[in-house]
């Protein structure tokens, strides 16, 4: 996988991940993760979410009350966006860390790209484009929802009425977590035990804005090593070993083979994965 194309490890950064055997590594991903797959990221880029889009607008609770269908529209074109996308390399080799090294995986991002690259249990602290479920009684549709219309597919419909729920009626919503909601409890337990036994915690692609998701990183103990991948500055706060700045899919890649684990060839077919 190693080729000319890909920078060398930073002497800080290799002296970092042979310093010691890391017993319990966590990947905290945010929209940056999987940039590299032509996702969007939220903040960053001319395409970033909240720069063609309001979140008053799209994704919060008054929003839905406000203009469902606008709001069922939107997402159900992320939906298919994310259903043509494809894992990249660094997604394989999160999922090879999980598989070789026991990692959690804890994301922000709402796309299965992570799962699809063979990774399980990964912690969705804000939801899942492929979790919808009724806004009324929250129960899950009782039959997988068909793909968007094509008119939805290419944005050429801006309204959707969303499905009704079989169970009671109401309205089938996105599943994920809006502005204004409470992030699932058990989730974020899971995630900050995970993070605080961590000794390597990998953030990745993430600007840090968002919380309670962004103060996770400092639940981290004191001893951990913890190394951010974003090519970009202003990433994540709180203490970080180190600052790598490349992509996730380079960056990720390249230190699950520093953490000399032969990384065997991941299902998906990613490009160069
Ligand atoms: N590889 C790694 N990082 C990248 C890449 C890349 N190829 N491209 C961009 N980034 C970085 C950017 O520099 C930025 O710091 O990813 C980060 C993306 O930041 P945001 O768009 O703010 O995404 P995120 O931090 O995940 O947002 C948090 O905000 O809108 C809500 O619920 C939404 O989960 C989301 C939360």
């Amino acid at each position: 996988m190693n080729d000319d194309t890909e920078p060398p490890l930073p002497d800080r950064l290799r002296q970092l991940l042979s310093a010691r055997r890391f017993e319990h590594i966590t990947v905290f991903s945010g929209a940056g993760m999987s940039a590299d797959s032509g996702i969007p990221t939220f903040r960053s880029g001319d395409n970033g979410l909240w720069h063609t889009h309001k979140p008053e607008h799209m994704a919060t609770p008054e929003a839905w009350k406000r203009d469902k269908e606008l709001v069922w529209a939107w997402y159900e074109y992320r939906r298919h966006f994310v259903m043509a996308a494809q894992p990249h390399p660094g997604h394989c080799a999160a999922a090879r860390l999980q598989q070789a090294l026991g990692a959690a995986i804890v994301t922000q991002n709402v796309d299965d790209l992570h799962e699809r690259a063979g990774a399980t249990d990964v912690l969705h602290l804000h939801g899942s484009l492929f979790t919808p479920l009724c806004a009324a009684c929250h129960r899950p549709p009782a039959e997988p929802l068909p793909p968007p219309p094509l008119e939805v597919q290419q944005q050429q419909q801006q309204r959707l009425m969303p499905p009704t729920c079989q169970h009671c009626g109401g309205y089938i919503r996105p599943g994920v977590v809006w502005f204004g909601e409470n992030l699932d409890e058990a989730i974020v337990n899971q995630a900050i035990e995970c993070i605080r036994r961590s000794d390597l915690l990998l953030v990745v692609g993430t600007s840090g804005l968002v919380h309670p998701a962004a103060s996770l990183v400092s639940v981290a103990k004191r001893n951990a090593t913890i190394i951010e991948i974003n090519p970009e500055p202003g990433g994540a706060s709180g203490r970080m070993d180190f600052q790598w700045r490349v992509t996730a899919a380079v960056g990720v890649a390249r230190i699950a083979q520093m953490l000399n684990r032969p990384l065997k060839k991941c299902s998906s077919n990613a490009p160069g994965s």
